[in-house]
């Protein structure tokens, strides 16, 4: 079967690329420009080079494809340009639904986030769950958009899956995507690891390997217009740390950082962002974000598609391993 997978030169599309080429499909590769990545470079893989922003170049990609899946966005915590999240993330997914939508494809795979529902209180989230804050970052409320109009062209007799994962971690590039495995990477080479003050803080950590496994279930299973959530285990920063530690055979001194500490640093990595257009390390909203519980509940998954869990040290062995063994690669930033 012909498939597009959008997003195939990024840490979750390229995996799922080659896990569908694997299988015997045809896979429509869309990307921004020619792959460096070896996972890319599979006989079944046909390279499209083109921009979820340019309907041409998609109505390409898309021909004879029965099958989408929509995993292109700007994933990242901050921009200079706060417009590219809205343009791509919400755009985009609109061009691909419609392009979608033109060729007559049969199922659709939308790769959302659980940043829609932002923090929960004292229970783990599951997919009816409302949001109950405001969103207080745009990658979010991008993604909440997307999935706005991935249900409209649902009710119109699209038939669309949306899937949310958590943080994603495991083997793969280091881009901004790749946040979890970059803390990792640090806690390797570091002796101090700075945290949020409430060491028992936790959130919803998903192997990468569960995550492209729960895609294809996704397509395959998955009810339309129903959402599944794609997590991992959900866990404190204090495990996280002792975890790396233990497996790594590091030793980090934790230094918990006071809320206003973590905060001030944010303002002043973001002032420092805007001037020289570098990255913060870490921006007023993350370190509050940080801050709250982010746990999420996978059973709808595990019940109606069969997905499945890595345990975490498992799943962090085979990170940890992947990273020791890449560091040359993973000193580019
Ligand atoms: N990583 C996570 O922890 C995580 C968690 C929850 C949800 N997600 C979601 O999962 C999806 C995949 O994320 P990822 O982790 O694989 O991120 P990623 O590594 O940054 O990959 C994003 C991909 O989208 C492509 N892209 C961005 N704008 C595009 C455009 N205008 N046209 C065509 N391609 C475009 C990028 O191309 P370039 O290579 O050219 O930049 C890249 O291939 C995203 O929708 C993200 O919101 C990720």
């Amino acid at each position: 079967m012909k498939i597009l997978v959008t997003g195939a030169s990024g840490y979750i599309g390229s995996k799922l690329a080659h896990a569908l080429a694997v299988k015997g499909n045809t896979v429509h590769a869309l990307v921004r420009s020619a792959p460096s990545d070896s996972l890319l470079k599979h006989p079944n893989i046909k390279i499209f080079t083109g921009d979820i922003l340019n309907k041409e170049s998609l109505a390409v990609a898309i021909k004879n494809c029965k099958q989408v899946y929509h995993t292109a966005g700007v994933v990242r915590l901050w921009a200079k340009d706060p417009d590219i999240f809205y343009q791509h993330n919400v755009s985009g997914t609109q061009n691909v639904l419609e392009a979608a939508w033109k060729e007559g494809v049969s199922k659709f795979v939308y790769t959302s986030s659980c940043g829609v529902w932002g923090s929960c209180n004292d229970h783990m989230l599951i997919e009816t769950d409302p949001r109950t804050s405001a969103f207080d970052n745009d990658y979010d409320l991008s993604k909440f958009l997307a999935e706005k109009s991935v249900k409209e062209y649902g009710s119109r007799g699209l038939f669309t899956v949306i899937v949310n994962p958590p943080r994603v971690y495991g083997p793969g590039p280091l881009r901004h995507s790749s946040g979890v495995n970059r803390f990792i990477l640090r806690l390797l080479r570091k002796k101090i690891a700075l945290l949020p003050w409430r060491l028992e803080t936790k959130a919803n950590y998903a192997f990468i390997d569960d995550v492209v496994k729960g895609h294809l279930l996704a397509m395959d299973r998955g009810l339309g217009g129903e959402r599944y959530i794609l997590g991992g285990e959900n866990i404190s920063y204090r495990r996280l740390v002792e975890t790396v530690n233990t497996i790594g055979q590091t030793k980090n001194l934790i230094v918990r950082m006071p809320p206003v500490l973590f905060k001030t640093i944010g303002h002043i990595e973001l002032v420092r962002g805007k001037l020289n257009g570098h990255d913060p390390l870490i921006t007023p909203n993350v370190a509050k974000r940080l801050q709250s519980d982010k746990m999420f509940d996978c059973s709808k998954a595990i019940r109606q598609l069969g997905y499945h869990i890595t345990p975490f040290e498992e799943g962090l062995t085979t990170t940890i391993n992947h990273l020791k063994n890449n560091l040359y690669e993973n000193e580019q930033p």
